[in-house]
């Protein structure tokens, strides 16, 4: 059978930066000159700034030429559809605020405690109401040092991936995109090698593929994230098991979001070009 090929994906993280003023404008910024073709984009902004995230790149200068628009996603989600819970935001509340979401991000698990299990429910939310997952792993430097980032990260995704599949089907969690982010990279400027990067988002698919999802887990896309800028993203882009990016610190800076964006359009087409 032949797959379809894996996206591209430049998905931007704006942690808790920007306001419902000044939201719009920097995603307006960034849009209008994102606008290669090829690449999936994704502004996460907080929850507060998604509805002007969103009606600043419903405008026609941030729509590529190909018709790529400017995704938005929100940070995250809770596992319940509605209920008790103070401060929390559900996934159905999202319909029509973003089309992503980022799922246990290493900082939500550092300042909430949250755990695989957590991280796998809200991922089920997501889908169950249309809204694309970003599940992020990643190991600490300890861990990374004592030599077992790949079991730690694949522990991660095994238990994440079981809850999916005890509440979907299989196809249903085609929409699963996983972001590999090792915690000691992420705003220290430090990077993982691109190698390294690459063996990890395999590891990734082959822990997937274990847990159940068979062949399909070719199909997930992985993404690199950790101190992400224009001047080291080809390092992971040019490694064919990396599908993208997820960007903290450089996705609130247009020059970069830029940069980023036009090289990962160059991996697209190479792609393309040795797919097709
Ligand atoms: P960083 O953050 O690019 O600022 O390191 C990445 C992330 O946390 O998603």
């Amino acid at each position: 059978m032949i797959r379809a090929m894996r996206p591209i994906i430049v998905a931007g993280n704006w942690k808790m930066h920007t306001t419902p003023d000044d939201a719009g404008e920097l995603a307006a910024r960034i849009g209008a000159r994102t606008r290669e073709a090829g690449v999936i984009r994704v502004l996460c902004p907080p929850f507060v700034c998604l509805a002007a995230v969103r009606d600043a790149v419903a405008a026609g200068a941030t729509v590529g030429p190909d018709g790529g628009r400017v995704a938005v996603g929100a940070q995250d989600v809770h596992p319940q559809a509605a209920g008790a819970y103070t401060g929390a935001i559900a996934a159905p509340m999202l319909r029509g605020l973003a089309e992503w979401v980022i799922v246990g991000h290493s900082e939500r698990r550092r300042d909430a405690g949250e755990s695989d299990e957590l991280v796998g429910r809200k991922a089920v939310a997501a889908l169950g109401a249309g809204i694309r997952p970003i599940l992020c792993v990643g190991e600490g430097f300890e861990v990374r040092e004592a030599g077992r980032a790949e079991a730690h990260v694949a522990a991660q995704i095994r238990a994440a991936v079981e809850v999916l599949l005890a509440a979907l089907p299989a196809d249903a969690l085609a929409p699963l995109v996983v972001a590999y982010e090792p915690i000691w990279a992420i705003g220290t400027g430090r990077t993982a090698t691109g190698a390294d990067a690459a063996a990890m988002a395999e590891a990734i698919r082959a822990a997937i593929r274990v847990a159940g999802l068979g062949a399909a887990a070719d199909d997930v896309p992985v993404l690199y994230g950790g101190s992400v800028t224009s001047a080291n993203v080809g390092e992971f882009l040019v490694e064919p098991a990396i599908d993208g990016v997820l960007v903290g610190g450089a996705s609130l800076d247009p020059d970069q979001m830029s940069g980023i964006v036009a090289r990962a359009a160059l991996t697209a087409a190479a792609r393309h070009a040795a797919g097709g």
